[in-house]
């Protein structure tokens, strides 16, 4: 499968011509190097209710007839609030085929709600399972100690935030890379605004010095394979 980082969340992940969307925020990111008219998606994952994940789904998910998988409650709001057709709600522990990939929605510690002030239930992170490959997106999140349960499947790739502030930062990431023990690791959420700047060159350097997993850092815009 080939990912591509559109800068902060936001992820692009081409599995056999199928196009799923993490967290699709592009119009309002200063990052970004597309606009969210560019983009399209079979498929939008949605990890929590705050503006900076959910900013660009119902635009994209309305054009594209995407279906959109999420928290039972921000599905329920896309599909009240934004007409959004296709949907798919769901919740912590659970996992649905999408016939290219399997996906799981998994605990993360972060905040959940919605722009408009409704009830976004609680904040997830995903477990990807497509082509004998397994791609944990922690997304917004603390540190937690059941990262180490979730690596035990095996992880090819993690994607962890290290932006700080919002998200577990530097340090916290070097022990997260520790419990899930990917073979690679790539960081998100970071140097989308100032709060959230980070030298991410160090932390490739921690990430190798310190912990047996190989960082893959690209710009937004780039991609890699798995
Ligand atoms: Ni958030
Ligand atoms: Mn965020």
């Amino acid at each position: 499968m080939k990912l591509t980082w559109y800068g902060h969340g936001t992820w692009l992940i081409e599995i056999a011509g199928n196009r799923i969307l993490l967290d699709p925020f592009f119009n309002e990111n200063p990052a970004s190097p597309v606009k969210a008219e560019e983009v399209s998606a079979d498929v939008i994952l949605v990890s929590h209710g705050h503006f900076d994940h959910v900013a660009d789904v119902a635009s994209i998910a309305n054009r594209c007839q995407s279906k959109v998988v999420a928290i039972y409650e921000i599905a329920t709001w896309f599909e009240e609030k934004h007409s959004v057709g296709n949907t798919l709600g769901m919740n912590i522990g659970g996992a649905t085929e999408l016939d290219f990939a399997k996906v799981k929605m998994v605990q993360a510690i972060h905040s959940s709600q919605l722009p408009d002030g409704s009830n976004g239930g609680v904040a997830a992170g995903w477990l990807l399972s497509a082509e004998q490959k397994n791609v944990y997106f922690a997304c917004d999140t603390a540190l937690f100690g059941e990262m180490e349960t979730i690596g035990s499947v095996g992880l090819d790739l993690a994607v962890l935030p290290i932006g700080d502030l919002f998200t577990m930062g530097i340090d916290d990431s070097l022990e997260a890379i520790r419990l899930t023990n990917p073979k690679r690791v790539a960081p998100a959420h970071y140097n989308t605004w100032p709060p959230i700047e980070q030298d991410v060159k160090h932390w490739g350097d921690e990430v190798r010095s310190q912990t047996a997993s190989t960082p893959v850092i690209v710009n937004p815009g780039e991609s890699f394979e798995v």
